[in-house]
């Protein structure tokens, strides 16, 4: 593997979520097996590291995120030891492996919530976890008013009356990360990893960790008491400590939905995370001089700390982005107006989809890709309720249709579901129209999004790659110079293109560049 220094800074990072990525051994859910069949695809796309969302045992009521046991891989996926030969695999592909890490809560099966269960109130086992009585005369109410992030009380009684606390669903259990033996845990469950040779993690609920011990209630939207808590800072730079004790660059990526750019940016300084999403920039709705704000805001924030931006477009949690940006009204995102039934324009989605793959790879920093958007797959809106299997569908009562949208298994190759993605079906159905839009059809097609995908890649680390410089081309156009120009049209209609020669261009152009149209070009 090359070991370029700070090979993080500018890395494409293609996420997988194993279930619905490929299915290695027919039992219709994705698996190790599977990826490790795949993996000339990824190298194929050119990226530079696979994030794989969690591994582990897990009974499966958020899809994984809810770990049973740190240390092994869930039976569904494969083995310990089949996840050493696919770290290595990618290795000799010079392809990086970031694993998820879920430190703010653990699964009701995990053995140290068991335990607290069997223990009862007042016990040590107990304190790993935040259990505490009721309110009310009888305890029948919750200690404070905090709601799941999945819609609901935060809260939920065990039989001896005590509630524990869950920001997510019931049966993930928020950790007490004031009991050291917490933090003592998860600094052994680091070192096994990078023991096992993964090159980082992804820290999922980045900012959620650290309570205020008083647990307040709080006012209708105020996250304060359970969010960019300042202690926070002491654990990742422990975190960092023992990322930087091993060689080749290990990385620390946080999740986290902050409202304000500059306090996350503080989890970047240099002896904190290496790097966060920028989900500003997912968020943001189709408007140009919405997009620059963010852009330069960005860079600002991070130049600050010395920290690459991360850009990304989609993930397992939002819808996809070729839905969002082929939406009539609000194109943008936000979990509280998961617009599932706005109607959706999937040409004009795809168009801005092209366009905006061809932004993010021309910013300076890195990127994600989420499996799936390199094929220009769109969120799946009609699955049937019955199939659903995500805990915000039945927590929120069916108000939210939940994330299942956006994780329906990738169509590989075929004309006819599941598309190649196993042989024994896939978990959640696949619309029919995807056969034209399997990897297979899409690496024939010069002028299909994969290969858009592949060539971006690829042109993107021979680019010359300065300081980003904003031009001013006139209303509704996104255009800055970095050595080479990049211009994306957001207005009505068409816009004299720059002068330069083209490299690449996400539709058509000819002297002018139509709406919904990116380009890179060279003088
Ligand atoms: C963020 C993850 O991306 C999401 O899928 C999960 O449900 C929550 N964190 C809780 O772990």
């Amino acid at each position: 593997m090359t070991d370029k220094t700070g090979w993080w800074r500018s890395a494409a990072i293609y996420q997988v979520y194993i279930r619905s990525f490929a299915d290695g051994n027919g039992d219709g859910v994705g698996d190790l097996a599977g990826v490790r069949a795949r993996l000339d695809h990824l190298a194929g796309l050119g990226i530079d590291a696979i994030w794989f969302t969690p591994w582990y045992p897990s009974p499966m009521d958020d899809g994984g995120y809810d770990v049973a046991d740190f240390r092994d891989i869930e039976p569904l996926f494969g083995t310990l030891a089949e996840a050493e030969e696919l770290i290595a695999e990618a290795h000799t592909r010079n392809i990086r492996v970031i694993i998820d890490i879920v430190p703010n809560h653990c699964s009701d099966e995990h053995r140290w919530f068991q335990a607290a269960l069997e223990a009862g109130p007042g016990s040590p086992e107990r304190q790993r976890f935040w259990f505490r009585p009721g309110r009310g005369p009888d305890g029948s109410e919750p200690p404070n008013n905090w709601k799941s992030r999945f819609g609901g009380p935060a809260w939920t009684r065990v039989p001896d009356g005590e509630w524990y606390l869950h920001l997510y669903s019931s049966r993930q259990p928020d950790f007490n990360w004031d009991n050291p033996e917490i933090r003592t845990e998860f600094e052994d469950v680091l070192r096994f990893w990078f023991d096992r040779g993964v090159d980082g993690f992804r820290i999922d609920v980045a900012d959620g960790l650290v309570k205020d011990p008083r647990l307040p209630d709080v006012d209708d939207g105020d996250e304060t008491p359970f969010s960019d808590m300042e202690g926070l800072h002491e654990i990742y730079r422990s975190w960092r400590k023992i990322a930087d004790s091993y060689g080749g660059e290990r990385v620390l990526v946080g999740e986290m939905w902050l409202p304000d750019m500059a306090r996350a940016a503080r989890y970047l300084r240099r002896d904190e995370l290496h790097s966060a999403f920028n989900f500003d920039f997912l968020v943001c709705p189709w408007d140009g001089e919405r997009f620059r704000d963010v852009i330069s805001r960005t860079l600002r924030a991070h130049d600050e700390v010395g920290a690459p931006a991360a850009w990304v477009l989609s993930n397992h949690d939002v819808t996809r982005h070729v839905t969002r940006y082929g939406r009539a009204g609000d194109t943008g995102f936000s979990f509280a107006n998961r617009l599932h039934s706005a109607p959706v324009d999937l040409a004009v989605g795809t168009r801005r989809a092209r366009a905006a793959a061809l932004l993010t790879l021309a910013l300076p920093g890195g990127l994600y890709v989420y499996q799936g958007e390199e094929l220009g797959l769109w969120e799946v809106l009609d699955i049937p309720d019955e199939l659903r299997q995500d805990p915000v569908f039945a927590r929120t009562r069916g108000t939210d249709p939940g994330r299942d949208g956006c994780r329906v298994p990738i169509p590989w190759s075929g004309s006819a579901p599941p598309f190649g993605f196993g042989s024994g079906g896939a978990w959640l159905p696949q619309p029919a129209s995807w056969s034209e839009y399997t990897a297979e059809a899409e690496a024939a097609d010069p002028a299909s999004m994969l290969s858009l995908y592949r060539t971006g890649l690829r042109l993107r680390r021979e680019l010359p790659a300065a300081e980003l410089e904003w031009l001013s081309l006139g209303e509704g156009v996104l255009a800055f110079r970095r050595g080479f120009t990049f211009a994306l049209n957001f207005s009505a209609a068409p816009v004299p293109l720059p002068p330069g020669e083209i490299v690449l261009a996400s539709g058509p152009v000819s002297t002018d560049l139509p709406t919904d149209t990116a380009v890179w070009l060279q003088s």
